[in-house]
């Protein structure tokens, strides 16, 4: 959107979350872009204007510059590398065995990319990765024959979030630049020129969101190692913000108080922040685990005691195990009882099922011999490759028949809508009234007025009441 004479051309190898926003993203701020996966279908898919994610504002950005040809999809790396100035790479990082990252994606692009360098190109690296990657690529690269004048390797991490992720893209909190070279520097930073000083926020047809002209987001330029290690610390960081909440959600518990009220109480010191201080069934998804282990990994590696994270993992693990515990004791016995579950997803706003909780807790449920019917308003046709549909599981059309005859009903992922349900026809639908809520959604005083048992996480809750319990159906 921004003059096309800034226009710098740039690849982006990978089409997952990151690299598929990126290339979006920079297209709209003005770039020209080539994003390259090896994945044919893909490919093709995305040609024809089809979105494999479930991401806001991604289609419309897609179809914005898809259609004039800014982005454009192809398997042909080599060809790309030749063509643009900077290459980010944006490939899976997915973990090994002992929790290290495994880089094999990368040192396979990087070596690729080598084999097609002829002039100066800037090689940076956006997928979250250990410290010394950089190094890596950089050797990777040079023992392929290319001589270290025709190329400098880069980190500039990537912070978004899935469900918000273009928005956090176009309006981020920081933007990192780690380079060992000034040349390097300067060209990342006129790639990220439309945002950092504002020029992008003015355009009427801007993405929306908190940052604008006045308020444009500030560039910190590091050393490369230090950039790969605030994407770790960062994300290790707001992982151990969630574990400590859920402790403090335990310990409210067990003493009749509201960890919301505590987690306020925490953030409105500026110094802790009220933000990634909500206490629920554990953080899930594509980074938190995977980046938490493969910290620890490196720390390990370096001979660093940093027990901390083993510990927030173990938090992680109980959470769930003791939402699990939570509904056995509300229910007494599992086996044959019929639960309602809301939500699939690691979180809400968006359809990613990896390493979701709620999957987790799922099983652990069907294990106990329950039945589950459940529905997610986003996730369900990925849940069903992971949790086949029969008798035992069952997907429904909506929230209301997930809950239909059930003996209690469960809310495992924070979908908005799942919070404003209407609690009437939900309290007729169900067989008793009783709803274990792992996110926190509702207020608790309510839900107790409106006859229902209600549970949540590190909040007083009405003991089991035996009438609730036995009232059948509703009127
Ligand atoms: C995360 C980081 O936030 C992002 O910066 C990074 O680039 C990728 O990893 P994401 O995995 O999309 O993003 O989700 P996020 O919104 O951070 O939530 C992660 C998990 O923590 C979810 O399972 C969520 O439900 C849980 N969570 C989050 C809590 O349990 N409590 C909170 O207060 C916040």
């Amino acid at each position: 959107m921004s003059e096309m004479n800034d226009s710098i051309l740039i690849t982006v190898v990978g089409s997952g979350y990151v690299g598929l926003v990126a290339s979006a993203c920079f297209a709209e701020i003005g770039h020209r872009v080539l994003c390259v996966d090896n994945d044919e279908a893909k490919v093709e898919m995305l040609n024809a204007g089809r979105v494999p994610i479930h991401e806001e504002f991604l289609p419309e950005l897609l179809e914005r510059h898809g259609g004039t040809g800014r982005i454009q999809f192809t398997t042909d790396l080599s060809q790309a590398t030749q063509a643009s100035q900077a290459i980010f790479i944006a490939v899976g990082t997915p973990q090994s065995e002992t929790g290290n990252a495994d880089l094999s994606y990368v040192d396979a692009v990087a070596c690729e990319i080598a084999r097609s360098i002829r002039s100066y190109k800037v090689i940076v690296e956006k997928s979250t990765v250990p410290v010394y990657t950089n190094d890596w690529i950089r050797r990777a690269i040079e023992r392929n024959g290319v001589s270290r004048s025709l190329f400098d390797v880069t980190s500039n991490p990537e912070f978004l979030r899935e469900g918000t992720a273009v928005r956090d893209f176009l309006h981020p909190d920081r933007i990192v630049l780690g380079a060992d070279s000034e040349g390097a520097a300067a060209l990342l930073a006129s790639i990220y020129a439309p945002l950092t000083t504002g020029s992008y926020y003015e355009n009427p047809n801007a993405i929306p969101g908190s940052r604008s002209v006045a308020d444009p987001p500030p560039i910190l330029q590091t050393s490369t190692k230090a950039a790969e290690i605030i994407k770790h610390a960062s994300n290790a960081f707001l992982a151990m913000k969630i574990s400590f909440i859920n402790v403090i959600a335990n310990l409210c518990e067990s003493v009749d108080a509201d960890v919301q009220h505590v987690a306020r109480g925490m953030g409105l010191d500026q110094r802790i922040g009220g933000r990634f201080l909500s206490a629920g069934i554990g953080y899930g998804g594509s980074c938190f685990p995977k980046d938490v282990a493969a910290f620890r990994y490196v720390a390990q590696q370096l001979g660093i005691d940093f027990n901390l994270l083993s510990e927030v993992e173990k938090i992680n693990e109980r959470q769930k195990q003791q939402f699990f515990q939570k509904v056995r004791s509300a229910l007494w016995t599992l086996r044959s009882k019929r639960l309602g579950v809301l939500g699939l997803a690691f979180k809400g706003g968006t359809d990613d099922i990896r390493e979701s909780p709620a999957l987790e807790i799922i099983r652990m449920l069907l294990e106990a011999g329950a039945t589950v019917k459940a529905f997610d308003p986003a996730a369900m046709e990925r849940a069903k490759k992971e949790l086949e549909p029969g008798p035992a599981m069952q997907y429904a059309d909506g929230p209301y028949s997930a809950a239909d005859n059930a003996d209690a009903l469960l809310i495992l992922t924070d979908w908005a809508d799942f919070g404003r349900l209407d609690l009437e026809k939900l309290r007729y639908t169900l067989r008793y009234p009783i709803i274990i809520d792992g996110r926190n959604l509702y207020d608790p005083r309510q839900m107790q007025e409106l006859g229902f048992t209600y549970l949540s996480v590190g909040r007083p809750s009405p003991h089991i009441s035996v009438e609730a319990a036995s009232t059948k159906r509703w009127p």
